[in-house]
């Protein structure tokens, strides 16, 4: 499975061969690379077999999720057995190259048509949580025509234009849609193929790499050279469990991971970043929303301000990015001069956060094994760059990983250097993955769609501008005491583990 992009290069010339060599046999060859909105029900249904299709489960490399990945393709195996089929190929993502990067699919597009170009009618991509029944979903593929491009999942659109897509669609931002990757999405080979030539052929323009599904569909699209989202309603985001699940081909395992019993808030060390002039103007929203939640907790200040009170770090305060700051509380953190937790929260000043929601997740997660945990975002990464947790939403480490990191050296360029970007080019200089967890937000509510928010429970949401971060806090992340994994049913994993 291990390759190289040097292994892409080389299969340019096969790639070619086997997008030319696929057009005699499509019906209507035209329709390739044209918009094809309608399913054909005239297709001969008895003709896909499961193993034309390729399962490429979206998992990553820290042990966790790779557990949960495994499980899924056993998953899909046992039910392969039960149809009497030969079973198709399951592929994981973490897996398929070297380059971390690859989370973000589209370098792949190259690998998966030299494999799979010629033999195969589907790539299919799920999560790890994204169950699939299989029958149902066969049937569902088998309504399509596969010699023709199809890009198909369940849709999200944006309700005003937000930060996270670049403000995309200002004029009517309901009007994109693009897939939500919980709901399991799929495109048909032909299209594969004639994507990981254009990938091969023109580098990837965008730098950053901020909300991959919403960039995946833009790439895809093309301006309307492509293919649209074709929405399948049997791709569905609901709990497995629920009655409602009947007509579905994909459901959901749960809202939120739980492996046993939450870590204690008293191994959870929490760092805010604060600076003078947020003093009166943010941490009373801290004070007044989760700061109770947590049992250990510091503010760090360019000012020493004793009814907070706030600690000065010694680090001048920057207008753009916090690095001396954030490696100032890492060294303090490590240093002795704060009790010895297993973890290290480190936030904003606006960052809106759940404690019970997060102690709930780390106890999925072993904290002698280095974790950075959070929302992450890529730099760079069709270009050899790096991943990094965008820090707005919440760093989360682990003890292992801050001692790896100042002992590597690994430092700031310059005080005012992206905190967060410089923390993950240390990581990825290291080796040492980050861990991306859909709960956690760099943006507000707002900044995402309605749909995609209704099946988490997310544990944090940043940023105040033109919202009450008070009201937000209460709607989204207050759970009134209760076991905050209670309102929504849960399976405990570890049970099944
Ligand atoms: C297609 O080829 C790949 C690579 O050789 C192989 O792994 C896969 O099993 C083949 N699939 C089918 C349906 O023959």
């Amino acid at each position: 499975m291990k390759m190289s992009r040097v292994h892409y290069i080389a299969h340019t010339g096969a790639v070619l061969f086997i997008f030319f060599s696929l057009m005699p046999l499509s019906a209507v060859p035209e329709n390739l690379g044209s918009k094809v909105q309608d399913a054909d029900s005239s297709i001969d249904t008895n003709q896909l077999k499961l193993r034309e299709v390729v399962f490429v489960i979206q998992s990553q490399r820290n042990s966790f999720h790779k557990q949960q990945a495994e499980r899924r393709r056993e998953d899909l195996l046992l039910q392969t057995e039960n149809l009497l089929e030969s079973p198709p190929a399951i592929l994981l993502l973490h897996s398929l190259s070297d380059n971390e990067g690859d989370w973000s699919i589209l370098p792949l597009l190259p690998y998966l048509s030299s494999t799979f170009g010629k033999n195969s009618s589907w790539i299919v991509f799920l999560e790890e949580d994204t169950n699939v029944r299989l029958a149902k979903f066969l049937e569902v593929l088998t309504r399509f025509d596969r010699r023709k491009e199809w890009f198909l999942g369940k849709p999200l659109h944006d309700e005003e234009s937000t930060i996270i897509h670049h403000y995309a669609f200002a004029e009517n931002p309901s009007i994109f849609k693009y897939p939500d990757f919980a709901a399991a999405w799929a495109l048909s080979l032909p299209l594969v193929n004639r994507l990981a030539i254009k990938v091969k052929d023109e580098p990837l323009k965008s730098d950053f790499t901020i909300d991959l599904k919403h960039e995946v569909a833009l790439y895809i699209w093309e301006n309307g050279k492509g293919p649209q989202l074709t929405e399948v309603p049997e791709l569905c985001t609901m709990l497995d469990e629920s009655p409602l699940a009947k007509h579905c081909a994909t459901t959901l395992s749960y809202r939120l991971p739980m492996c046993g019993e939450p870590v204690k808030k008293e191994d959870i060390f929490v760092a805010v970043k604060t600076c003078r002039k947020f003093h009166t103007e943010r941490v009373p929203v801290v004070k007044k929303t989760w700061e109770k939640q947590a049992s250990l907790l510091e503010y760090y200040s360019d000012h020493a301000d004793p009814s907070i009170p706030t600690i000065n770090l010694g680090v001048p305060n920057t207008n753009r990015g916090h690095c001396g700051k954030t490696f100032a509380i890492l060294k303090r953190f490590a240093s002795g001069a704060v009790p010895k937790t297993n973890w290290l929260l480190i936030v904003d000043d606006d960052t809106l956060i759940s404690l019970p929601r997060l102690q709930a997740l780390l106890s999925c997660y072993d904290p002698s094994e280095p974790l950075c945990l959070g929302e992450r975002y890529g730099y760079g990464l069709s270009q050899g760059g790096y991943s990094y947790i965008t820090g707005g939403g919440g760093m989360v480490f682990s003890r292992e990983t801050v001692v790896r990191l100042l002992a590597s050296g690994c430092k700031c360029y310059s005080n005012d250097a992206p905190d967060d970007m410089v923390l993950g080019m240390c990581l990825n200089a290291l080796k040492l993955p980050v861990t991306h967890s859909p709960l956690f937000h760099q943006a507000r509510p707002e900044d995402y769609s309605r749909e995609f928010l209704a099946h988490q429970v997310p544990v944090s949401f940043h940023k105040h501008w033109n919202i009450d971060p008070i009201s937000v806090f209460q709607k989204w992340l207050k759970d009134d005491g209760m076991d905050p994994t209670s309102e929504t049913p849960q399976k405990d994993i570890k049970e099944e583990l």
